[in-house]
C-alpha cells in the first residue's frame, strides 16, 4: 500500500541545507519585484508575532494584496470560492479541510481505505488501519452503535459532537439509559422538515486504560504540514507536547472533566490549576521518560506506530481533498497512548490551538511556525531537496523519505535505512533562535 521509498537526492552546494537557513537565518530578498512580503493573518496570537518580526516581511497595505494569508476557516468558507489565487500566494487551509477535521468524516474516511486496502492486499494490511477507538456517527449509525454496546457490556463510551472543539459538548456514559436526556434533545430525530438539521456527534468506545504518568492521564499534540496532497508531500514536527489532567485517573468518577479531558482549555480552569507549573510536557521530555522506562526499542515501535497513523490518516483522504498548490496546512493530530503503549488517534484539528499556555509554549510555537514559514519558503532559500528544515522533517514525499544519513558512513552501510521521523528529538539551539528573532 505504501509507495515506492523516496531518498531525496544531495543538497547542491550553490544553497544553505534547509535547517541551515533555520537557525542562520538572513534578511532575504524579497522575490515579488523585490518588495517585502506581504502578509495577512485572521489570528492576533503568536502567528501575528512570529509574522511581524520575520525579516523581510510586513503586513499587507490591503485586504487583497497579500503574498501570505493564515486565514481562519471562516474566511475560507465565505471567500475561497470566489478568490482568484496569483501564482506566489500561499494560504493556510484546503478547501475542504473538515474531511479529516471533522470526527465523524475522519473516521469514514479512514474506515474507507481500510475496506479498499483490505480489498486489494488483505485482511493483514487491512489491519494497520486498526487506531482508532471503535467509533459511529449519530444520529445515523445509532442502530449498530446500540448493537455493539450489547455485544460489549459494561464498557464505557464518550459521545462528541463532530464538529466541536475544546472537550465542548463531551460526556462519557456507561449505561444507554444515560444517554436518554441527551437523545430527547439535540439527537432527536426531526419530524418537521423546515427546521435544522439535528447536530451530529459521534459516540467512540473510551479508551479506559491510558497510559498513566505520576497517576495522570495525558495526551499527545503532534503537529503535522501538509504542503501537497497530489502527490501527498508531509512534514512531521519533533517537538509538540504531552497534555496531563490535573487530577489523578479513576474510573469511579467518569462524570469528571478534570480526569477524562485533557484539553488545556479544560483543564485551565480546574480549581487546583497553577498557571506557572501549567498541564504540559514537552515531547522531548515524554520520550527521554518512556525510554528510561521502557527501553528504545519498545519506545521506538510507539513512535513507528504514530508515524503510521499520521500517513494513514493523510491517505484515507488523499483523494477527497481539493489539490491546490496555493494551499497548505498545519495540523495537530490528538493521540492516546495506552497501557501498552499502543498509539491511538483521537482527533485531527486544522486549526490547533497558537494561543501560548506559558513562556515555554511560547517558544516552542514560534519556532514552529517560523519553521512552518521556512518550509513554505517564500523567500526562494531552498533546494527543493531538505529533508529537514528546522524541527520539521520530511515524512512523505509521494512515499516514505527514509534517513539516509547512515548509509554515508562506511560502517553502517549494511544497517537498514529508517525512516526521516524524529518525534521527541529536539535541538535546543534551534529553539533558542527562534525565540531571538521574535522577541527582537
Ligand atoms: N476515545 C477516547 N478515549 C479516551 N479519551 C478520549 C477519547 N476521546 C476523547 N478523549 C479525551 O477527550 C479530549 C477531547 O476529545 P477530542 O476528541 O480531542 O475533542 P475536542 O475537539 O473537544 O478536543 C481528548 O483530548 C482526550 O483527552
Ligand atoms: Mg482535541
Amino acid at each position: 500500500m505504501f509507495a515506492k521509498p523516496t531518498t531525496n537526492g544531495p543538497v547542491t552546494n550553490t544553497k544553505l541545507p534547509g535547517y541551515m537557513i533555520s537557525r542562520g537565518y538572513q534578511r532575504p530578498k524579497a522575490h515579488i519585484s523585490d518588495r517585502e512580503i506581504y502578509f495577512r493573518t485572521s489570528l492576533q496570537n503568536t502567528i501575528l508575532d512570529v509574522l511581524k518580526s520575520r525579516p523581510g516581511w510586513q503586513e499587507a497595505p490591503s485586504e487583497t494584496e497579500w503574498d501570505f494569508f493564515w486565514c481562519d476557516r471562516e474566511w475560507l468558507h465565505q471567500n475561497y470560492d470566489t478568490t482568484f489565487l496569483q501564482e506566489n500566494q500561499k494560504i493556510l487551509h484546503f478547501r475542504n479541510y473538515y474531511e479529516l477535521t471533522r470526527k465523524n468524516l475522519m473516521v469514514k474516511n479512514i474506515k474507507r481505505l481500510k475496506r479498499q486496502t483490505e480489498r486489494e492486499f488483505g485482511k493483514l494490511e487491512g489491519q494497520s488501519f486498526d487506531f482508532y477507538p471503535t467509533t459511529y456517527e449519530l444520529p445515523s449509525e445509532y442502530h449498530i452503535f446500540v448493537e455493539e454496546f450489547k455485544k460489549n457490556p459494561g464498557i464505557i463510551w464518550i459521545m462528541k459532537p463532530a464538529a466541536k472543539s475544546q472537550g465542548h459538548g463531551i460526556f462519557l456514559f456507561r449505561k444507554l439509559k444515560d444517554i436518554t436526556n441527551w437523545k430527547k434533545g439535540d439527537y432527536q430525530p426531526l419530524a418537521d422538515q423546515t427546521k435544522e438539521a439535528p447536530e451530529l456527534y459521534v459516540v467512540q468506545r473510551y479508551i479506559s486504560n491510558p497510559y498513566l504518568i505520576g497517576g495522570r492521564k495525558f495526551d499527545l499534540r503532534v503537529y503535522v504540514l501538509v504542503v501537497s496532497y497530489n502527490p501527498l508531500k508531509a512534514w512531521l514536527y519533533r517537538e509538540g507536547f504531552a497534555r496531563f489532567s490535573n487530577s489523578k485517573f479513576s474510573l469511579d468518577s467518569i462524570e469528571d472533566a478534570y480526569i477524562h479531558l485533557t484539553n488545556v482549555a479544560v483543564q485551565k480552569t480546574a480549581p487546583d490549576y497553577d498557571p506557572e507549573k501549567g498541564c504540559k510536557w514537552s515531547l522531548q521530555r515524554l520520550r527521554n521518560y518512556l525510554i528510561a522506562k521502557h527501553g528504545i526499542e519498545v519506545v521506538q515501535k510507539t513512535y513507528k506506530d504514530i508515524d503510521n497513523i499520521i500517513i494513514r490518516s493523510l491517505q484515507s483522504v488523499q483523494k477527497t481533498i481539493i489539490n491546490d498548490k496555493h494551499c497548505f496546512e498545519m495540523y495537530g493530530f490528538d493521540v492516546i497512548l495506552d497501557s501498552n503503549l499502543k498509539p491511538w488517534l483521537i482527533e485531527i484539528n486544522a486549526s490547533p490551538s497558537l494561543t501560548a499556555s506559558g513562556k515555554e509554549d511560547y517558544i516552542l510555537k514560534c519556532g514552529l511556525l517560523n519553521d512552518v514559514l521556512n518550509v513554505l519558503d517564500l523567500e526562494h532559500k531552498l533546494t527543493g531537496n531538505e529533508k529537514r528544515v528546522g524541527g520539521w522533517d520530511l515524512m512523505w514525499d509521494d512515499g516514505p523519505v527514509l534517513n539516509d544519513d547512515q548509509l554515508d558512513s562506511q560502517q553502517s552501510i549494511l544497517t537498514l535505512p529508517t525512516p526521516n521521523t524524529f518525534l521527541g528529538l529536539f535541538i535546543s539551539s534551534h529553539i533558542c533562535w527562534s525565540l531571538l528573532e521574535v522577541a527582537k
